[in-house]
């Protein structure tokens, strides 16, 4: 089956590497971070609190997503609008890492996550892809960098866009994130038992990508 699944936590460099393989393998990607960011904005919208666990779960089941790819990366509708800038906000951060931790809402977004997997392949970017999702993957990947160099990453990434931000506040934020992704019960951020251990701290995104070319060879017998 052509399925590669890359977890791990934020600013290790898994979006954009998932793009690029989905690219270049000409497979489909899911964004699973994506979809709990969705189900957040969508909630702030329609006033459903971020603790009514039925009222969200019922609300996952019914969301009119959509994601479409605009040639550099891909973008996030919600019943016909592109919401995708409106997804990269802390407040939906922050959000959504309240509603994944809810179990009711994580079941009710696996058969939506499963549906993804179709021909040719699917490359799965989340936390819990290898593990809950696609335990069936044949090809796991496990990528992660140090908190320090993730802040870094993040800090220019801000920079750029022209916020005037400390680089000392996103280092906490990250190791908060960190302890609360890979401490909760359910879906817990962790790696796979079967997955390949990529740290990227000292690595480019191509270099990243080749080792897991590497792995698509190895264990599919593909080659691009
Ligand atoms: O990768 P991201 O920052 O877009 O993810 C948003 C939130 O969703 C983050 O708090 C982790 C959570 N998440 C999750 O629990 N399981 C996934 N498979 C993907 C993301």
């Amino acid at each position: 089956m052509n399925l590669i699944t890359i977890d791990g936590p934020s600013g290790s460099g898994k979006g954009t590497v998932c793009y690029i393989l989905a690219k270049k393998l000409g497979w489909h990607l899911l964004d699973s971070g994506a979809l709990y960011r969705i189900l957040a904005y969508a909630a702030l919208q329609n006033a459903t609190s971020l603790d009514d666990e039925e009222a969200l779960a019922k609300l996952a089941l019914n969301l009119k997503i959509e994601f479409i790819s605009n040639g550099v990366a891909v973008d996030s509708f919600l019943n016909g609008e592109n919401i995708g800038d409106k997804l990269r906000t802390e407040t939906i951060a922050q959000a959504a890492s309240k509603v994944a931790s809810l179990i009711l809402v994580r079941e009710a977004l696996l058969a939506r996550q499963k549906a993804f997997y179709k021909n040719p392949g699917l490359i799965a970017d989340g936390r819990d892809m290898g593990t809950v999702v696609f335990p069936e993957a044949p090809v796991k990947i496990f990528l992660d960098a140090s908190a320090a160099e993730r802040a870094k990453r993040r800090f220019e990434q801000l920079q750029n866009k022209g916020f005037n931000v400390s680089i000392a506040e996103i280092l906490s934020e990250i190791k908060d994130r960190d302890l609360r992704d890979r401490t909760r019960l359910i879906a817990p951020l962790k790696a796979a038992k079967d997955a390949l251990e990529i740290d990227s701290t000292m690595l480019t995104i191509d270099e990243v990508v080749l080792k897991v070319l590497d792995q698509v060879k190895l264990k599919l017998n593909i080659v691009v």
